[in-house]
């Protein structure tokens, strides 16, 4: 089914949700800990990003470079996932939220895969936030795929942004945590997205950090390499 989400409506924002381990070790608590709290502050973002003008929401909760962690972190993680899928997509459907879940399906757990493919039929009819979870995601991957099905002769920019499934260009990229870089995370989509990096551990980010990063994002200039006011150019 379409969902009105697909065709692009409010910002799109992405967070690179980063320091639950961090966050768990500051308090004396395993990593684990870190990663159950995270969930709490997903839930928060996801409930408060409408509001804030946010059409479309895409998390990053597991790198393709994160099975390199020990099978113990991975093994809770993606129990962590299944438990997530369990237990929100009803509230998620309630809300008018669409889930869908981006990366490589075919390495994750047992069950895993059909858990998000029942999650998102039950929430594809939502139409007021488009959440995206990228789970075994490597954006450079992704592009590779992208490239290889679209052929040399298929190959544009409009066709590649089609093609990487999204709901396209990213306007405002956040990175809890305090590392600046993107580790790649959504690294065509993200050409010309704002970026707000903020030292906040992921556990510890709320709505109103949300809104801070949209209130800072709505005072940038964005000139997409142009002048702003477009006018200047014929006054040069
Ligand atoms: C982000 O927190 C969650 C995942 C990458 C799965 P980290 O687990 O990377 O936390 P830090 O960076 O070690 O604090
Ligand atoms: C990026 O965080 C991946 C996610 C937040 C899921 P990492 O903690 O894995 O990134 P690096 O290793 O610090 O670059
Ligand atoms: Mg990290």
């Amino acid at each position: 089914m379409q969902s009105p989400l697909d065709r692009r409506s409010g910002l799109h924002a992405a967070i690179i949700m980063d320091g639950n381990g961090r966050w768990a070790r500051a308090r004396g608590l395993p990593r684990g800990a870190g990663h159950r709290a995270g969930v709490k502050a997903i839930q928060q973002v996801a409930e408060a990003a409408p509001a804030l003008g946010i059409g479309t929401l895409t998390l990053y909760a597991f790198s393709s470079d994160n099975w390199r962690r020990p099978a113990e972190e991975v093994g809770g993680l993606m129990r962590l996932l299944r438990a997530y899928l369990r237990g929100e997509t009803e509230r998620l459907a309630r809300s008018g939220t669409r889930l869908t879940v981006i990366g490589r399906r075919d390495r994750l757990p047992a069950g895993i895969p059909e858990a998000i493919a029942r999650a998102e039929a039950a929430t594809e009819a939502g139409d007021r936030l488009n959440l995206r979870i990228a789970v075994d995601y490597s954006s450079r991957d992704a592009i590779l795929a992208a490239a290889a099905r679209l052929g040399p002769e298929g190959l544009s920019r409009d066709a590649m942004s089609e093609a990487l499934c999204g709901p396209g260009d990213v306007d405002l990229l956040i990175r809890t945590g305090g590392e600046k870089r993107l580790s790649d995370f959504l690294l065509w989509e993200a050409a010309y997205a704002e970026l707000h990096f903020t030292e906040r551990m992921w556990p510890d980010f709320e709505a109103a950090d949300l809104a801070a990063a949209v209130a800072d994002f709505a005072a940038r200039d964005r000139r997409f390499g142009g002048l702003n006011p477009p006018l200047l150019t014929a006054a040069a």
